[in-house]
């Protein structure tokens, strides 16, 4: 069952280009607007693989959350959800598990506006949308609806993808902060799934990416991979440990040679709470 959402009305503010807006049109979808795809537009001539790193974001994603809905986990918090692609989280473990409950969380106002198509779960699980900024702290964890649908102290699925960098530090550790609040609320078989953006590999590209986002207006952080790891710190990471996304239990074998350019922009890990 869904939950229906009661926001204020807010200003989507459709002039400036969002990282949300941005990725659905890289990845072929058709929620954005003019200073998006100008955006999108610049992102791929710095980068040209930008699309399939995103595609390989996602199904990374419908990999882990298989994986964690296989394992018995029926608990399920995505951060930074963005606009809804299908296959969405909820109807990958619905699928696997039908009473699977999910909670999504975004800060863009269109994310919002097209909730009602993340809310179609399945009849005997749940699904809710909370609109927060995940560095305002209390925003997420002391949301009444993710209350009303998870319950904290039984494990939970904690995804936070291809979102840690549009948290820049400004000098406080601010990314690291964020996601040691989240694990400290969460109680042992807690899962925690993360992928990131680096530069560790193509720091040229990645360097003009950084700088049209910027321009933008939406500043990127890029972190390499010790950085990366911290975030999973005194919890285990599962096999095979922190790799690139598409090398996470590939669904084919991988060609030898690789990675190509879009293979090596997004680090991958999954851990559990002990
Ligand atoms: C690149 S999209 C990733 C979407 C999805 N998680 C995936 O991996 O396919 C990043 C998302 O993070 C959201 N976001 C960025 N900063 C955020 C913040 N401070 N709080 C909550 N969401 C944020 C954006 O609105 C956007 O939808």
């Amino acid at each position: 069952m869904g939950e229906a959402h009661e926001d204020p009305v807010v200003d989507l503010r459709l002039d400036l280009a969002h990282s949300a807006r941005i990725y659905d049109w890289l990845l072929g979808g058709r929620t954005h607007f003019a200073a998006d795809r100008e955006a999108g537009r610049r992102i791929l001539s710095a980068f040209p693989a930008a699309g399939e790193a995103a595609r390989m974001n996602r199904a990374f994603m419908h990999r882990a959350v298989a994986h964690l809905a296989r394992e018995g986990l029926t608990q399920f918090l995505d951060i930074g959800t963005g606009i809804p692609t299908s296959p969405n989280l909820h109807e990958i473990v619905q699928g696997i598990s039908p009473a699977a409950r999910v909670v999504y969380t975004d800060n863009d106002p269109v994310v919002l506006a097209h909730a009602a198509a993340l809310l179609r779960g399945r009849p005997e699980g749940r699904t809710a949308y909370v609109q927060a900024d995940v560095t305002v702290a209390g925003s997420v964890l002391e949301a009444p609806r993710l209350h009303a649908t998870l319950d904290l102290r039984r494990p939970v699925a904690l995804t936070l993808n291809a979102l840690l960098h549009f948290v820049p530090d400004d000098g406080r550790d601010r990314a690291h902060a964020v996601v040691e609040d989240l694990k400290a609320a969460l109680p042992g078989g807690s899962a925690l799934v993360i992928t990131h953006g680096t530069s560790d590999f193509s720091p040229l590209a990645m360097g003009r990416v950084t700088d049209v986002l910027a321009r933008a207006g939406t500043p990127l952080q890029l972190r390499g991979v010790a950085e990366f790891r911290r975030f999973f710190d005194g919890w285990e990471l599962l096999e095979p440990g922190v790799t690139l996304a598409h090398r996470w239990r590939p669904g084919r074998p991988e060609d030898p040679g690789r990675p190509t350019a879009a293979e090596a922009v997004c680090y991958a890990a999954i851990a559990r709470k002990p």
